[in-house]
């Protein structure tokens, strides 16, 4: 459904690869204020990443997942990650995050919207969504700057592990076609 190899004016994106986990701990996945507002508590290992990462793999080749590793145009050390993952072969949710000092640059919209736009070129696809919790405004501003709108709070919907234990309300945005 979409290529291993993508690329937009500043980054590249590729499949994840071995080293990767190590970078990734040291760079996002570590972090307490990257995790904030994901569905995974900070790694402090990176062997629970590769685990991860190969499960990542194997769900490429079944279709049912698009991990990528987002770097910066002629670097190969990522700076954090996003995936599609499609459902039903018309819709597809995406879900990103970037290493802590490269917020506010835009990368991740150049990311969100080259991938919305690439699972679009899909004929049978009619909705890209990704959502966020409420109180994740960079998150929502985000997928408002790819194309995506406001669908509405989806109420107690989500539990983001570092934020406790009862399910939270998110924000669910989309763009269809
Ligand atoms: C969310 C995240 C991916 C954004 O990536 P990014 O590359 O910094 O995003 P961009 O630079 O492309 O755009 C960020 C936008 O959010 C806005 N923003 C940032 N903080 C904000 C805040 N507190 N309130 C409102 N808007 C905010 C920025 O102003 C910018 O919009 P603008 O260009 O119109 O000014 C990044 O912050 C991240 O990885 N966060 C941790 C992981 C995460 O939350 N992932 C999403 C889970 S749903």
């Amino acid at each position: 459904m979409l290529p291993d190899l993508i690329h937009t004016p500043r980054l590249s994106l590729r499949p994840p690869k071995t080293g990767d986990a190590e970078i990734a701990l040291k760079r996002w996945a570590g972090d307490p204020e990257v995790a904030k507002y994901t569905s995974w508590m900070p790694h402090t290992e990176a062997a629970t990443i590769q685990v991860f990462l190969d499960g990542l793999a194997k769900e490429r080749k079944e279709g049912s997942c698009y991990a990528y590793m987002i770097c910066r145009r002629g670097e190969t050390e990522p700076i954090g990650m996003i995936e599609a993952n499609p459902e039903q072969g018309f819709k597809a949710m995406l879900g990103y995050v970037l290493m802590r000092s490269e917020w506010g640059k835009g990368y991740m919209t150049e990311a969100l919207t080259k991938i919305t736009d690439l699972l679009f070129e899909v004929p049978t696809m009619r909705r890209v969504f990704a959502f966020c919790d409420v109180e994740n405004p960079a998150s929502a501003a985000v997928m408002r700057k790819a194309g995506m709108t406001d669908e509405g709070i989806l109420r107690k919907y989500f539990i983001h592990p570092n934020l406790g234990q009862e399910p939270r309300d998110v924000l669910m945005l989309a763009k269809i076609r």
